[in-house]
């Protein structure tokens, strides 16, 4: 099967059974996305494919034939940050890490989803969303901080989301 990663074609033959998670981890080598609880309750194996976070502990690589998929690896480099990555490093978003890749992919697709106005649980107007402290809360909850960095995690995806309105 075709599948991209980070803009980079791959041709790969894998088991019926593989997830996105261990395609990406043990086939790849693209180790960023970590494999949390492999139930779908963590958020730690958060991409992107194309565009839209999915847990790619929970969805059969075969499934995706064709799909361009976006890791952390594929958002910034050491010299290079992207903005959330940046933000996390200055709003300290984090302490062991292991957490954090998932967090960054997750908080890049919800800055998508709300800027296509994408109302959340949350959202008292459904016409118009903005992003407060608990718009960002609740669309970030699908991933967990066994670090409880929660509170500068906030700070770091509104940071960024303020930058960009
Ligand atoms: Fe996928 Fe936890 S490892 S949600
Ligand atoms: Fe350790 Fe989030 S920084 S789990």
């Amino acid at each position: 099967m075709q599948i991209s990663f980070n803009g980079t074609a791959h041709e790969v033959a894998v088991d019926v059974r593989t997830t996105l998670l261990d395609l990406a981890r043990e086939h790849l080598g693209l180790t960023g996305a970590k494999k949390g609880c492999d139930h779908g309750q963590c958020g730690a194996c958060t991409m992107l494919v194309n565009g839209r976070r999915i847990n790619a502990c929970l969805s059969l690589a075969v499934m995706h034939e064709g799909d361009a998929v976006t890791t952390i690896e594929g958002l910034g480099t050491p010299g290079q940050l992207d903005p959330l990555q940046a933000a996390f490093v200055r709003h300290d978003g984090f302490q062991c890490g292991y957490c954090t890749p998932g967090q960054i992919c997750s908080a890049t697709g919800m800055l998508d989803e709300a800027a296509m106005g994408w109302a959340s649980h949350v959202s008292g107007d459904l016409d118009h969303v903005s992003l407060s402290d608990d718009e960002i809360r609740e669309r970030m909850s699908g991933n967990i901080c066994r670090c409880s960095a929660y509170p500068t995690i906030v700070d770091a995806i509104r940071e960024v989301a303020e930058s960009a309105a």
